[in-house]
């Protein structure tokens, strides 16, 4: 396999067949995500949610993908990120995009996963087609305790599990604890934007918007960190 992914690749001539293979699936889910935009613009609710969930899938095989891919060094994280240009362009333009990018990627990450379940809260469905309802959209604080303390008892489990099977489980543990205060963090976000945006069809069209805007910036900076990598400034070997 990791000769496989690092055999010269098919789109630009120092690429590896991991690295536009990872690239074109990046591309694939960004563009479903944008087509699913276009259903809800056009009021096609249940396409719409459909494409949703597809592209949410793609979007996880890629991620698999890529972190295969990445610990298999195919995408040369090694030196400067396989980054054969000029210091200053990589200190003031590579970085800069390279991080940018790995914002973007967590945040459109967190947003998917909070506008899954709150798309199917905030609508309704009639005669087969999915709706926003415009009214209040809260969280009964049941339901809120019981996920909280969900996500502790998950928590535990994972520590446990790390603590009988590793022999030093600081290093995943310290990540495991990030993770898991990050999905609690986001949960308790609901609180304060159940407040300012009380309405479940307009907090959906808002974040919504938001969310697809992050997925084209995705694109845009995954293309440029290719570009640079792979077809501008490649490792001279
Ligand atoms: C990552 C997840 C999602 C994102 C980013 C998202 C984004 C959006 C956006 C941007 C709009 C408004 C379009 C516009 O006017 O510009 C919208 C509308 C809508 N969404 Fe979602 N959505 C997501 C998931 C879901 C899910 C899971 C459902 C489940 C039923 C859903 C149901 C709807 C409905 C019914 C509309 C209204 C369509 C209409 O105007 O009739 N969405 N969504």
């Amino acid at each position: 396999m990791k000769t496989l992914l690092e055999q010269p690749g098919f789109l630009a001539p120092s690429g590896t067949i991991g690295a536009d293979f990872s690239y074109l699936l990046a591309l694939v889910f960004t563009i479903l995500f944008l087509v699913a935009w276009g259903f809800a613009k056009k009021a096609q609710g249940t396409r719409h949610h459909k494409l949703v969930l597809v592209s949410m899938g793609t979007m996880m095989v890629y991620f698999v993908a890529y972190y295969y891919a990445r610990s298999l060094g195919v995408l040369s994280f090694e030196g400067r990120e396989g980054f054969g240009g000029p210091d200053e362009i990589y200190k003031n333009v590579f970085v800069p995009v390279l991080t940018i990018h790995l914002i973007l990627v967590t945040l459109g990450m967190i947003l998917a996963f909070y506008m899954i379940p709150q798309g199917f809260r905030a609508s309704d469905r009639t005669g087969g087609e999915y709706r926003l309802k415009s009214e209040e959209l809260k969280m009964k604080p049941r339901t809120f305790k019981i996920i909280m303390f969900s996500i502790l008892g998950c928590w535990a489990l994972v520590q446990a599990l790390l603590l009988a099977t590793r022999q030093n489980p600081f290093g995943a543990s310290v990540a495991y604890g990030l993770i898991f205060l990050t999905v609690a963090l986001v949960v308790g976000l609901e609180k304060l934007i159940e407040k300012l945006l009380p309405d479940g069809a307009r907090r959906h069209r808002i974040l919504g918007r938001t969310t697809m805007i992050i997925y084209a910036l995705i694109l845009v900076t995954s293309t440029a960190t290719y570009l640079m990598l792979y077809v501008i400034y490649p490792l001279k070997l």
